[in-house]
């Protein structure tokens, strides 16, 4: 299995990513770092204890990281993820402990552990692979991979115009993260998820039914789009409960603005291309992020053609199947959840 650490901002779609991973034999989960996004860190930590607790793995370490970014107030969006993170879900609080040691720290002593070996998967803003980075510098050699789920490309963004919500939340991170691959040999450039691809992995209910049978669980009720705002899900399965009721909250967001009874799964297809890079069609480029534009601050440029002169830092997923990639996904996460 791909050894990973898995660095996220839980969040509805982090939270199917997470279970994804879970559920797939070749992916085994060293640490959940838990880094301040959609809402604040303390409460990504409680939602990951929560969750992997549910999920029953409660013996997976849960870190928590920085409550800002490196040089700006935090912001967070409950009003695309709910109150709490998770929609419409209520998860048991858990009652065990954070780690003693804080996200970027486990970045550092798990990389150091097995150099060459980890996967990073990173899903909410950059801020603690940035406080890891100035920690050890060697962390793009120390990986085997990273993959970071970010950024707009030929796509126009989801939080301002040109910025795509994690890049956005953290640019300072974000620079210093590409910034700190511009070195890096060609087999270790981070492969970057932006908008331009997550925004064709579109679920919609007839994926959470499908999962729902897998799991074999009676057929959902759960979703429908005729069903009022906020109904919620009446499976005996807690994890699917939990799943049903956090993606209907993300379907009326997405129906709220303009886009259908349909949601981005952006931070599941990351954790995909974390266990297996040929979910994507892949470019290299060389990346850079706009720090201090009046209305681009936060924006992600890619040198496709090397006019700056300086060596790709990324591959760029540009392409994939997500009619195979849902059938993928609908078999883990409901194979996973059978009980
Ligand atoms: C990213 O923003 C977050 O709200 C999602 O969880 C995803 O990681 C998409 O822009
Ligand atoms: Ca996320």
């Amino acid at each position: 299995p791909v050894p990973l650490i898995v660095d996220v901002d839980t969040g509805i779609d982090d939270a199917l990513a997470l279970l994804y991973l879970l559920a797939s034999p070749d992916a085994e989960i060293l640490t959940v770092a838990s880094t301040a996004g959609n809402v604040p860190a303390a409460q990504v930590a409680a939602n990951n204890l929560a969750w992997l607790d549910l999920c029953g793995r409660p013996d997976i370490e849960v870190t928590l990281g920085s409550a800002v970014p490196l040089d700006d107030d935090l912001r967070t969006t409950e009003d695309t993820h709910g109150p709490q993170g998770l929609g419409y879900a209520e998860l048991t609080a858990s009652t065990r402990p954070l780690s003693d040691r804080d996200s970027a720290t486990a970045w550092v002593e798990i990389a150091r552990s097995r150099p060459g070996e980890v996967t990073g998967l990173v899903t909410g803003p950059l801020t603690n692979l940035a406080l890891a980075l100035r920690i050890e510098p060697a962390l793009p050699v120390l990986l085997r991979r990273l993959v970071v789920m970010g950024g707009a490309f030929n796509h126009p963004g989801n939080t301002t115009p040109k910025a795509e919500w994690n890049i956005s939340v953290d640019p300072e991170a974000a620079r210093e993260v590409f910034d700190a691959f511009s070195a890096a040999p060609p087999d270790r450039r981070p492969l970057v998820c932006p908008l331009d691809i997550t925004e064709t992995i579109e679920m919609k209910p007839e994926h959470l039914r499908r999962i729902a049978e897998r799991a074999g669980s009676s057929p959902v009720e759960l979703i429908t789009e005729q069903d009022p705002p906020g109904t919620r899900s009446r499976t005996g399965n807690p994890a699917l409960r939990v799943l049903s009721d956090a993606v209907r909250f993300y379907f009326e967001f997405h129906r709220d603005h303009g886009q259908g009874f349909l949601a981005h799964m952006h931070d599941p297809f990351a954790a995909a291309l974390a266990l297996d890079p040929t979910w994507a069609r892949t470019r290299p480029a060389t990346v850079d992020v706009e720090l201090t534009g009046r209305l681009t601050r936060g924006c992600t440029v890619a040198d496709w053609h090397g006019m700056w002169g300086r060596a790709p830092n990324a591959d760029i997923a540009v392409g994939t199947d997500p009619v195979a990639f849902f059938d993928h996904l609908v078999d883990r996460v409901g194979s996973g959840m059978r009980q």
